[in-house]
């Protein structure tokens, strides 16, 4: 197979819900540009227009208004269909409003914990009453709020988005020390918007000002997470180049070009420009040849919704590759940890969750079986990359989920020539 041409990949999931939430909290009318039109930035956007903000449509293309009204009482629950980054972010915008709102989603988000996040909104003054254990839905009621000092048990960005959009929307400050670094796009933006955040020896804080969000235009780079389909699809390539445009290059997000580089396939970066606070390249990639490596519990956070296109090119190096201290994975959409190792295995791939590590080792035969997606996007799209190699014959449960952060995915794959 032949890689060709040159591609977009859609907006930044995380950056797309952050925008629509600051916008929502500014004080007048908004405009982004580039947002991800994908069903989980919908569903913010859904929650938020049930608060009270003007948002018009999120379609592709479509420079995206954001007319900001103070957030009232929602007349409904607020649903948040699959998307944890919605409904753990929203808790944190709740916890400083005086109403009472209901917080839900769809069963797979149901399933996924939130005292991650409700502990220290509680512990900041929310009140949180959950109603079916540890997830949704729950009620939440916020109000006066404390300052917080925190040390968050998980590495995750949404838990720190979560307490830094309380104390912005509460007006207290909140510390925050993670064990290992998490996505930093929150504090970055806030950092752009001139709110008051504060980094120092890995301690992020935040001071409120008196100052409100002033409205803001901003345009959101190419989503680093979904380019990386496109990157493993042209690494597994035979021949051939590919030059994905406009891909946001955080640092806190690139941890799969520094594995895949130690892999034995480079990826250049061209073009490296800013947007909105956030570093942005073109990239080149290529066919390589892969040797199998060992992920860090350190390295995890800056790739972990890449873990299973990781662990396909992984099948497809020379040697064992482990991942360290992915317990996480198993909380996300799907049990990926799991379904990972179980997918690859139906493939034909030797592969095994020990503890907390993933285990996969690499083959040369071509990959044959059905995969179970159990809805999950990323499941989707990495077992779609694995059934561009020769002599594949890889059969997806379903390839809708892929909706959920890359509507275009398998139109973007069949164009560059990689199906
Ligand atoms: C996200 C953070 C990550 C990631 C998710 C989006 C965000 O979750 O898996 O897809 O936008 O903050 P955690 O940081 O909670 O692991």
């Amino acid at each position: 197979m032949k890689v060709r041409g040159v591609v977009r990949p859609p907006g930044d999931k995380s950056i797309s819900h952050r925008a629509l939430m600051l916008a929502a909290l500014a004080r007048g009318t908004s405009t982004v540009a580039g947002l991800l039109p994908s069903d989980d930035v919908k569903s913010t956007a859904r929650v938020l227009r049930q608060l009270g903000a003007e948002i018009s449509t999120v379609r592709d293309g479509a420079t995206v208004t954001v007319r900001s009204k103070p957030l009232t009482t929602p007349h409904a629950r607020l649903n948040c269909g699959n998307s944890g980054t919605t409904a753990r972010l929203m808790l944190g915008i709740l916890a400083g409003q005086r109403f009472r709102a209901t917080l839900t989603g769809d069963a797979s988000l149901r399933r996924r914990p939130m005292r991650r996040v409700t502990e220290p909104l509680r512990t900041m003054g929310a009140e949180i009453v959950e109603q079916r254990g540890d997830g949704l839905p729950l009620e939440i009621r916020g109000g006066r709020l404390r300052g917080l000092v925190y040390t968050s048990p998980v590495a995750s960005a949404q838990v720190k988005s979560a307490l830094l959009l309380a104390g912005l929307t509460g007006g207290v400050p909140v510390t925050i020390r993670e064990p290992y670094r998490s996505r930093d796009h929150t504090e970055r933006l806030f950092a752009h918007l001139g709110l008051g955040i504060r980094e120092h020896d890995s301690v992020i804080s935040y001071q409120p000002s008196a100052v409100s969000v002033r409205p803001f235009e901003m345009a959101v780079a190419g989503d680093t997470s979904s380019a990386a389909f496109l990157v493993a699809a042209a690494v597994l390539a035979e021949q051939g180049e590919l030059s994905i445009e406009n891909v946001g290059v955080n640092p806190t997000r690139t941890g799969y070009l520094v594995v895949l580089n130690r892999m034995g396939a480079r990826v250049d970066r061209v073009n490296l420009r800013d947007e909105g606070g956030e570093p942005v390249a073109d990239l080149i990639a290529r066919p390589a040849g892969l040797t199998a490596t060992k992920v860090s519990a350190r390295e995890i956070p800056t790739l972990v919704d890449e873990v299973p296109i990781l662990a396909v090119l992984a099948s497809r190096a020379r040697g064992e590759t482990v991942f360290r201290e992915v317990g996480e994975l198993r909380v996300k959409e799907s049990n990926r940890l799991e379904l990972v190792a179980a997918n690859l295995r139906a493939v034909g791939v030797r592969a095994e969750a020990r503890g907390n590590d993933l285990h996969v080792e690499g083959t040369e035969r071509p990959p044959r079986g059905r995969v179970e997606t159990a809805s999950d996007h990323r499941l989707a799209m990495a077992f779609a990359v694995l059934g561009t190699v020769p002599g594949a014959d890889v059969r997806l449960s379903e390839r809708r989920s892929v909706a959920i952060s890359y509507p275009g995915f398998f139109k973007d794959l069949k164009r560059i020539g990689a199906r």
